[in-house]
């Protein structure tokens, strides 16, 4: 992934930024040590990006779509009220493995439940009245545009979609392969949408904040 920000910027925000908990640093570490695509995980940045949009929104259900090693889950959980709830969704049960074994050692795990399998396919099986308030996305590009077709049905009015990468390293101004058309099918998706409002920010890969009218 190509930085939209030059390093040195992206570290003075991170300085100037809330610290984030010994236990995503080792989460961080780890993954970095013994996974692949380490550089999936969102990073301190988002990360506590993500954690005060959390908390400003009230949020207490909270959907993810790509769980990976459960770094955004963990930053999520530990936003959210006694109360609060987060479902995740990952495909691949070894990736969530390291995730559950994380979350274990978490004070919020209590909050946090993995479903694994595919996400269109768990967002289709019972209980489908459960309504969230704020949904993070972060999964394979191609279904994004139906991701969030199925979930903004079922976030609440005021409820917020987070999607990650959706600059793809710049590849949106000169798309190439199936996935950069994915992103760009996306964006445009979501800004034509008259059911939301959004924001588009250039932190990390892009992140677009949406909001269901
Ligand atoms: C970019 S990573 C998520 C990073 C994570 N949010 C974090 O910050 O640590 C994307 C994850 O989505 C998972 N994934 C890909 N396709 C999926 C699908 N169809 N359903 C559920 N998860 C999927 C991948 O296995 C991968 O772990």
């Amino acid at each position: 992934m190509k930085p939209i920000i030059s390093r040195k910027i992206e570290e003075y925000c991170l300085r100037h930024s809330s610290a984030r908990n010994t236990l995503l640093r080792e989460l961080e570490r780890y993954t970095q040590m013994h996974c692949d695509y380490p550089q999936m995980l969102i990073g301190p940045h988002e990360g506590a990006l993500l954690s005060l949009l959390v908390r400003l929104t009230g949020a207490r259900r909270v959907l993810e779509i790509g769980t990976f090693t459960g770094y955004s889950a963990l930053c999520m959980a530990e936003a959210l009220p006694k109360n609060g709830r987060l479902v995740s969704c990952e495909i691949n049960p070894e990736r969530a493995a390291i995730a559950r074994s994380f979350f274990k050692r978490s004070q919020y795990r209590n909050k946090i439940k993995i479903r694994v399998g595919p996400a269109l396919e768990t967002l289709a099986s019972p209980p489908r009245s459960t309504r969230f308030d704020f949904v993070f996305i972060d999964a394979d590009k191609e279904n994004y545009v139906n991701y969030y077709q199925a979930v903004l049905p079922r976030l609440q009015t005021g409820g917020v979609i987070v999607a990650d990468n959706v600059l793809w390293s710049g590849r949106v101004l000169a798309p190439k392969n199936k996935t950069d058309r994915a992103v760009v099918k996306f964006n445009k998706h979501v800004r034509r949408d008259p059911r939301v409002e959004c924001v588009m920010l250039p932190i990390r890969d892009g992140v677009s904040l949406i909001r269901k009218r």
